[in-house]
């Protein structure tokens, strides 16, 4: 006996050990229906099921005596009726079942596999682990088959994140890599399609996060957190598209960002003193390259004090922002979360009588160096809190200010961030730096959104983040961090804010040309060229690199780089329609193909060419000296945007593609509204407004959004949609536009729409039953007032002039 208890000691250590490995809830033990929820006792765990909707599960794990404090900051209130849900027990399964899903929990042990309406597999916990935990560290494994993945907000390494892993803690890293992980954002949230159905996955879980989607093993694929609760929802599609509409319902939509904010925007660390943004802002006047916004970088402040104006580089910022906003510029400055220490500046003053800042579990105020050297930090998860912080911004927005731009709040500090035992308030609640770190930049942003909207109730903010968590479309758009010029991050950007565009965070965009180095001329005019189609367009630079102007490499490449900007002002009505659209359903603005093309099984992996919009797609070249490119065309008929040259998919082919040219096509069937290019966006109407109308084989139906592109009466029907339709029959065209929805009336203006591969000169055409005269050229038609028409027999393309003044039109062409 003696000899032997060792031993037992031994074998009962080694047991305990693997017991306190990986456990599990164990068998399903009963079951309780209660409203919208399913509770469900097992040995070891308590699952909880709720059915949102008809297609949207959440799932709780609550293993025995974990305390449940649960705030989510990520999903929004859901005020909808509870669905019916239908509970069938079997011997050994329960059926729960809506209108579109079949949830079969497995009583011994536990496991859930969702199914449709037609009973196929969507997606299943893997048979030998389902859910677990491991000490605080929770799991959940699902089976894995040869489903790609995608989203998970900003993460390198491609669209699909097959055979990757990835976390989530928001991480400071310039000049991140090609293949870095993690960076500044946390959206543990990712689409998948299991033969063909779209299904979605979000875990509600602060913490540090894990995603492994089969890397080192072709078992399961599985996602948890460090700590906290294993909290996810289940969103079916079957289409990625109604996935994507759903988590927007649930994490809320990018509200309507001011008209402005689509524009070009100038950026650098920094430029100043005043003269030399005044001379910057004249520059691209002079020189015709559009330009709405200009930033100002840390060195507008007083020694890096936030919500101050250097006394000398800035003496009378109010003079130099009216200024600029005489020449259509908005001044968008930064805002760092670090307050420095220093008892003679106001917000240091406010905040420690406030009791506004972060603390130890001694009481003592945490600090930390950032550019001011040492600072305290807002607790941005206190209510209290955050209506001081919004309150800060009332001298910068009386200045004149229109957009803040709020950095380093991963949050980053030098060499690092904050130590685990920081304590944040957390709605009352209290939590510490662990389950807070994550939230951090999404909690300043919320709050600099709610601090502007108190202050100008009526007018849109403008926020753009570093740090965020899913829901920051909420209140700011976001940039992709201190990337690098080089052509490995221009093609790292695209996929970057594809990913983005796939985790509800429709505008996004990088810095355009990298921050970190010095771009050749062809890197910086590829990059603009994509540029011009990420929702968010800005140049940005580190401090002491080389000029990155768009006129900063000569005369040649100046003129390239002012062609595309201004082509991006050219497409605005396009794109202001598609960030309306955005805002309404999570629909993205920058599409992956596999978005548009979900059945079409060469583009699941697609990551070098995408959508922009719904009728656009784009192609840009992302390597040094290459003139050529091949791109993927889908079923269906494309026009080249340069030459109307039409394509038919499913094809790929090699498209020319030198410095000057980007290619670009347009879905047949497309009516794309364009207008002139402008310098800068104001708040008058589009006049005149172009409508390119290119044939498809059907009716083709499209709208137009407009509205004041400043405040908030559009979510009061203060908006004009105006609807066209364009067919064609016997060869005869046919285009209306139908009465306008929305209250807002517009005035009068003229509209020339531009049909595409016409075919021939048309004999006759007539608007509202009266033949209209016929022009000698497009410049003639241009500046009549009356209506007309020309036809262009080089490129095939009919212009007809008319005013539209919001009466239903009818163009018959013969
Ligand atoms: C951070 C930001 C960068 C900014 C710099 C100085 O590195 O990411 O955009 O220019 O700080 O404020």
């Amino acid at each position: 006996m003696q000899k032997l208890f060792p031993m037992l000691l031994v074998i009962l250590l080694v047991t305990s050990l693997h017991a306190a490995t990986f456990q599990y809830p164990g068998n399903l033990l009963n079951f309780q229906r209660k409203g919208n929820q399913l509770l469900l006792s097992c040995d070891n765990a308590t699952v909880e099921i709720y059915v949102i909707d008809s297609g949207i599960f959440r799932i709780r794990l609550l293993r025995e005596g974990q305390a449940d404090v649960g705030h989510s900051y990520a999903v929004v209130p859901q005020n909808r009726p509870a669905p019916d849900f239908r509970l069938v027990e079997e011997d050994r399964v329960l059926k729960l079942s809506t209108d579109e899903i079949i949830l079969i929990i497995e009583k011994s042990p536990l496991r859930l596999a969702f199914y449709d309406d037609q009973e196929k597999l969507i997606c299943r916990d893997h048979p030998s682990f389902g859910m677990g935990w491991n000490g605080n560290r929770v799991y959940c494994w699902k089976q894995i088959h040869d489903e790609p993945f995608y989203g998970l907000g900003e993460k390198t390494r491609g669209l699909n994140k097959r055979g990757n892993v990835y976390s989530m803690w928001n991480s400071d890293i310039p000049g991140y890599s090609a293949t870095q992980d993690p960076l500044y954002q946390s959206h543990p949230f990712f689409m998948s399609l299991h033969q063909g159905n779209g299904f979605g996955i979000f875990l509600d879980n602060s913490y540090r996060s894990f995603f492994n989607f089969g890397a080192g093993n072709n078992q399961f694929y599985y996602f948890g957190a460090e700590d906290g609760v294993l909290d996810y929802y289940f969103i079916n599609g079957p289409q990625l598209k109604t996935v994507l509409k759903r988590y927007g319902e649930l994490v809320g939509t990018m509200p309507l960002p001011p008209k402005w904010a689509l524009g070009y925007q100038q950026c650098r660390w920094s430029y100043f003193p005043d003269t030399e943004v005044i001379r910057l802002a004249q520059t691209f006047r002079d020189k015709k390259i559009p330009c709405d916004v200009l930033y100002l970088d840390i060195h507008y402040m007083d020694g890096y004090r936030v919500f101050t104006w250097h006394p000398d580089r800035f003496p009378d910022p109010k003079a130099m922002i009216q200024q600029l906003e005489q020449m259509g510029f908005k001044v968008v400055v930064i805002i760092d979360p670090g307050i420095k220490v220093d008892p003679n500046y106001h917000v240091y003053q406010q905040g420690v009588q406030g009791d506004h800042f972060c603390k130890y579990p001694d009481g003592t105020l945490y600090q930390g160096q950032v550019w001011p050297g040492w600072c305290h930090f807002p607790d941005f998860s206190k209510p209290d809190s955050r209506s001081w912080w919004g309150s800060l911004f009332k001298g910068l927005v009386d200045d004149g200010v229109r957009g803040f731009w709020t950095d380093m709040n991963e949050p980053a500090t030098w060499g690092g961030t904050f130590p685990d035992n920081v304590l944040f308030d957390f709605e009352g609640s209290g939590a510490d730096h662990l389950r807070m770190h994550n939230l951090y930049g999404l909690l300043m942003a919320k709050s600099t959104y709610q601090g502007l909207k108190q202050l100008r109730p009526n007018q849109r903010p403008f926020v753009i983040t570093r740090a965020g968590f899913s829901g920051v479309q909420r209140y700011s758009s976001v940039w992709t961090g201190d990337n690098v010029a080089s052509w490995e991050h221009l093609k790292l950007s695209m996929q970057m804010c594809l990913g983005l565009s796939l985790s509800g965070v429709a505008f996004s965009g990088p810095d355009i040309g990298g921050f970190m180095g010095a771009p050749t001329p062809e890197l910086f005019t590829r990059w603009i060229q994509l540029g011009v189609f990420m929702p968010f367009f800005r140049t940005h630079t580190h401090h002491g690199s080389p000029p990155q102007d768009p006129w900063s490499y000569g005369d040649w490449y100046e003129d390239l780089n002012r062609k595309f900007i201004r082509l991006r002002y050219e497409l605005l009505p396009y794109l202001y329609h598609a960030f309306y659209q955005s805002s309404l359903d999570n629909t993205p603005i920058l599409k992956p193909m596999v978005l548009e093309y979900q059945s079409d099984p060469n583009v699941q992996w697609m990551d070098d060419q995408f959508m922009a919009g719904k009728n656009l797609l784009v192609a840009p070249v992302y390597l040094e000296k290459q003139t050529a490119r091949k791109v993927y065309f889908p079923a269906g008929n494309w026009y080249d945007f340069w030459n109307d040259e039409k394509i038919s998919g499913p094809q790929t082919r090699l498209i020319s593609a030198p410095l000057d040219k980007i290619p670009i096509f347009v879905k047949a069937g497309a009516i794309l509204p364009m207008q002139q290019a402008v310098d800068f966006i104001d708040s008058k109407i589009t006049d005149p407004l172009m409508l390119h109308v290119f044939p498809g084989n059907e009716v083709v139906r499209d709208s137009l959004y407009e509205d004041d592109g400043a405040s908030f009466d559009y979510l009061n029907g203060k908006y004009c949609i105006t609807p066209f339709e364009f067919s064609t029959q016997n060869d005869q065209y046919q285009f209306t536009i139908d009465s306008r929805i929305g209250k807002l009336k517009l005035p009068a203006r003229a509209m020339v729409t531009i049909f595409h591969d016409v075919g021939q000169k048309p004999k006759a055409v007539s608007l509202n039953g009266q033949p209209l005269a016929e022009s000698v050229s497009v410049e003639t038609l241009q500046q009549k007032t009356e209506a007309g028409y020309f036809f262009c027999e080089q490129s095939n393309q009919l212009f007809v002039k008319f005013i539209d003044d919001g009466k239903k039109v009818s163009l018959l062409i013969q």
